[in-house]
This record gives C-alpha cells, structure tokens and sequence, in this order.
C-alpha cells in the first residue's frame, strides 16, 4: 500500500476537470495512508479575497467530500492548519534553486497573465514539495499539468537527501489513462480552469441544463466523424470526457457513434456527465447545511496530519543543524 498525498486549490469554482483528473481517483482508491489537502496557502499566491478564500476553503472540502472521500479511512485536511508544511517550505527553499523554479510553467503562465506578481508565486513549487514530502508519500495522484510539480519536489528531495543525509522519500505523480488533461470546451488550447471565466468549463456546482447546454454547444471540428485524431481537438476532448465518466474506451465509443454526427454524441454526453456527477452535486448540497459538522472533520484531518508532520520536521531541523529551542 503506497503512502499518498494530493491537494487542490480553493482557488475558485471546482469543474468537471478536477474531478476527473484527480478527486475521483482519491475516492475511490482511498486507504488510511492517503492523505488529501485543501491548499489554502497556495490560492493565496495570487489576488486574493479573504472572505472568498474561508468560504471556498470550506466548499472546497465538501466537494472532497461530496466525491466520496470518507474521513474515517484517509485524512482530509486544510493545508495552512498545519503550520510546519511553512516551515518546511522555508527549508526547502533553501536547497531549490532560482532557476529550476524559474522554469516552472505555472509560474510562467500565471506572472504573465497578471499585474501583480508575488514573491511567493514564484517559490509555490517549495511549498507543494513540503506539502508531500512531510508526508513522506511515495504516490501524488494529479491531472497532467502537476506533473512538472512534482518532478521538482523529487528534485529537490534528492539534493536534500544528498547533502543532509537521507530524509525524505522520493515521490512520483500518477495521472490517470483519461481525463488527465481535459480542455476547456471553447477553446481546445487551454484546460479546463478553475481560474477562467469561460463558458467552456463545466462547474460541478451548476444546474443540469447549464452543463447540457455547455456540451452541445462545444466547438467541434470540421467534418461531422466522432473519431479522436490530432486534427480533431475538440471532439477529441469530448471523446476523452465520456471515456473517464464512464469508463468506456474511446476506440468503443467511436464504433458506437460511427456515423451517427455529433448531434446524438453530445446529447448522450451531456446525459452521462449530468448522471455521474448527479449524486456529487446532491450530496454537497447536503453537506454545505451544516459547516459545524465540516469544521470538525477538517479539525480531526488536521491532528492526524499534524501528528506526521510535527516528526518529519523534528529531523528535518536536526538534519540541518537548527538548534533545539528547548520548548
Ligand atoms: P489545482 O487546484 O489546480 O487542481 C487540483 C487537481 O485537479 C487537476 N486538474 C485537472 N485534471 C484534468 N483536467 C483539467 N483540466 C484539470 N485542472 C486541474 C490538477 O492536476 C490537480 O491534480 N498545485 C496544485 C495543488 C497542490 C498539490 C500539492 C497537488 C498543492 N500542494 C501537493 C499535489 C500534491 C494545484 O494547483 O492543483
């Protein structure tokens, strides 16, 4: 049984790419050594606002939820509650370097799309690898994009490791066979974003006929053949979709809509994907009444999380010299 951790951002309205590329998996292939983090700190490296981030923190955790995650097999926590994964960081970006940090796609993308960028945009990759490495996890299941992430953290783990003596384990992304990296639906060059207001992002929390509409008025290619090709993007996309709520295999979905055009494609997409996140949408809206009862499991997740952490920390300040306070 591999050690796992995995996070996502309240950084907005969570979509049918989040779920597909990693929550579904964390559900359903959860055990007691999994842990999930809602990674508050993060969301905050750009503009922010303080009354959304509390309240999309708690929404963030009840969509976890609402997926399946089941709090008395894994941990679910919220990452700032856990204050060594900042100290961590500190550490950590003491053995990262500018440059490797500076190749970082996210960083590129996200310095470049606003006016502002922080100092802690820039050193985000740090914290994520204290986010795993506290954790000493083998396994980070993600969507594609965090696959750079990763490789990064495992970077700096070694360097660390090779320096200080061994400490931390190294770990590797999982991303599922499908749905890894599901496009937005109007514009094929872009994922899907929680970040983006576009009319291509299917939100879990919309109404059914919001996410119909959507899928039949996606961009799809020139020709009229349900077929995934390089020239098709956009219908290869929505091939990509079916195949991961489903489980179908593409190769069978294209005999199955072979020769049938698009009409009758969407239409049972749009079908499938309001059917499988039909009771996900059901069971937040349940668990949203009743924030007292959210605030606790996430207090619990925190002090089985805290319990890892505080002993991983103990060694990493010992292994670099930093003197016991004594306290
Ligand atoms: P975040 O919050 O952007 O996304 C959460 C998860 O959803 C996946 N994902 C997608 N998968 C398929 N298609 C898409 N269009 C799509 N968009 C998002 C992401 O790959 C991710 O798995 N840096 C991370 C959060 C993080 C983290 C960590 C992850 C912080 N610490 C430690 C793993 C381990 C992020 O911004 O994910």
């Amino acid at each position: 049984m591999a050690r796992v951790l995995s996070g996502v951002q309240p950084s907005g309205d969570p979509h049918v790419g989040n779920y597909l590329g990693a929550w579904m998996r964390w559900a359903r292939e959860q055990e007691a050594e999994h842990l999930y983090c809602v990674v508050d700190l993060h969301a905050m490296t750009v503009r922010f606002d303080p009354a959304l981030l509390r309240e999309r923190t708690l929404d963030t955790a009840a969509w976890l939820l609402a997926c399946g995650l089941d709090p008395d097999v894994c941990t679910l926590f919220v990452q700032s509650h856990v204050r060594e994964h900042t100290e961590a960081a500190w550490v950590l970006a003491c053995v990262a370097s500018m440059g490797e940090l500076g190749r970082m796609t996210h960083f590129k993308e996200k310095s470049q799309a606003n006016d502002f960028t922080s100092a802690a945009l820039f050193t985000y990759p740090v914290l994520q690898a204290a986010d795993i490495l506290l954790y000493h996890a083998e396994e980070v299941p993600v969507g594609d994009d965090q696959r750079q992430h990763v490789e990064l953290t495992r970077d700096v783990a070694q360097r660390f490791n090779h320096r200080f003596g061994d400490t931390f384990t190294l770990p590797r992304a999982t991303v599922p066979k499908v749905g890894a990296r599901i496009m937005d639906l109007q514009n094929t060059d872009a994922k899907m974003s929680k970040s983006l207001e576009s009319a291509g992002t299917i939100r879990l929390e919309e109404e059914e006929s919001a996410t119909r509409r959507k899928i039949m008025r996606s961009i799809t290619d020139s020709g009229s053949e349900v077929r995934a090709a390089a020239d098709k993007p956009g219908v290869t996309n929505l091939l990509e979709l079916f195949a991961a709520v489903t489980g179908a295999e593409v190769a069978d979905l294209e005999a199955r809509y072979a020769g049938t055009g698009y009409g009758d494609f969407k239409r049972d997409l749009a079908e499938a994907v309001n059917g499988a996140l039909r009771p996900v949408r059901e069971r937040h809206a349940e668990l949203r009444r009743d924030p007292a009862e959210l605030e606790a499991i996430l207090a619990k997740g925190a002090d089985k999380a805290r319990a890892v952490a505080t002993s991983t920390m103990a060694t990493i300040r010992e292994r670099v010299g930093l003197l016991p306070s004594g306290a």
